[in-house]
């Protein structure tokens, strides 16, 4: 793997922006919830959505892009990273820690509220093949399958659907289903939503799994986490203004601007990202 030199910011600054990153647009659902938690920080937001999906590329090349990507939001002046992807969590997260000299903050998916919630004992984990195979989920599961019976679902093809906007569609529908339903038929009556990507459709997922069926994701605490880190760190905002949000894509521009105003529900502009990784030059 190309070696990059540690980054190491001579100073971090309370008002510089905090860099957010996903594969795609899944990261939205985290960075709606850091706009609730912290309204007045500069945010800085990467879709990687040129190399999604990443639940299903190879861990290094996972890990190289979270790299650039991560670097890129230091170059622009990030006091904070947020991995708002578990996939990237699961194959990248420990070297970000490594090779950045910043708050690092990424994803777990919600499986400790998930087993104090569920009532039949069974609880159903919606992620991608790399996150459920990761050692990081493994060892999370390790953590609480004394506690609840937890059953894994891969789901491909979801998230490519949502890269591409069909958010609502019969087909999207019947390829929830075909991921909700044999879950539910063994026992779940809890899930959890294990990539970011998830809950943008989780109205559907909703709708198919029943009221009585309880959704979880990671979005909320991870927006509180960073807040405490960043309390801990001295590196809360001292603006008494809101902060804005800045958008940049590795996709086709114009697909992503698109997308991510439906997503954001106000009209955006998406700068092009074309870092790329050693190996694509
Ligand atoms: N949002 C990413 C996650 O949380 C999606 C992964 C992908 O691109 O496959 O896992």
């Amino acid at each position: 793997m190309y070696e990059y030199l540690p980054s190491r910011p001579d100073r971090l600054i309370c008002d510089d922006p905090i860099g957010v990153f996903d594969s795609g647009v899944g990261g939205l659902s985290v960075l709606r919830e850091i706009r609730r938690e912290l309204p007045t920080e500069h945010l800085l937001y990467v879709a990687d959505s040129g190399h999604a999906p990443y639940g299903d590329k190879p861990r290094d090349i996972i890990t190289e892009r979270s790299l650039v990507v991560a670097q890129w939001l230091v170059d622009q002046g990030a006091k904070a990273i947020v991995v708002a992807c578990n996939t990237a969590t699961g194959a990248a997260a420990a070297t970000l820690r490594t090779r950045f000299e910043l708050p690092i903050i990424a994803m777990e998916p919600a499986l400790k509220p998930a087993v104090s919630l569920t009532r039949s004992g069974v609880v159903g984990v919606l992620a991608t093949s790399q996150t459920l195979a990761s050692d990081k989920f493994e060892a999370l599961r390790g953590r609480f399958d004394k506690q609840a019976r937890v059953l894994v679902q891969p789901c491909p093809g979801l998230v490519e659907r949502i890269e591409a906007g069909d958010l609502h569609s019969e087909s999207t529908s019947a390829l929830i289903a075909d991921y909700v339903l044999p879950l539910l038929a063994q026992g779940a009556d809890t899930l959890v939503l294990g990539c970011t990507h998830y809950p943008l459709v989780r109205p559907l997922i909703q709708q198919i799994a029943g009221d009585q069926v309880i959704i979880a994701d990671a979005g909320v605490a991870v927006a509180r986490q960073l807040r405490h880190r960043l309390t801990r760190q001295r590196l809360l905002s001292t603006r008494n203004a809101s902060g804005h949000d800045r958008f940049w894509s590795s996709g086709h521009p114009d697909k992503a601007t698109a997308l991510i105003a439906t997503l954001w529900e106000r009209p955006v502009s998406v700068g092009q990202l074309t870092a790329m990784c050693p190996c694509e030059q």
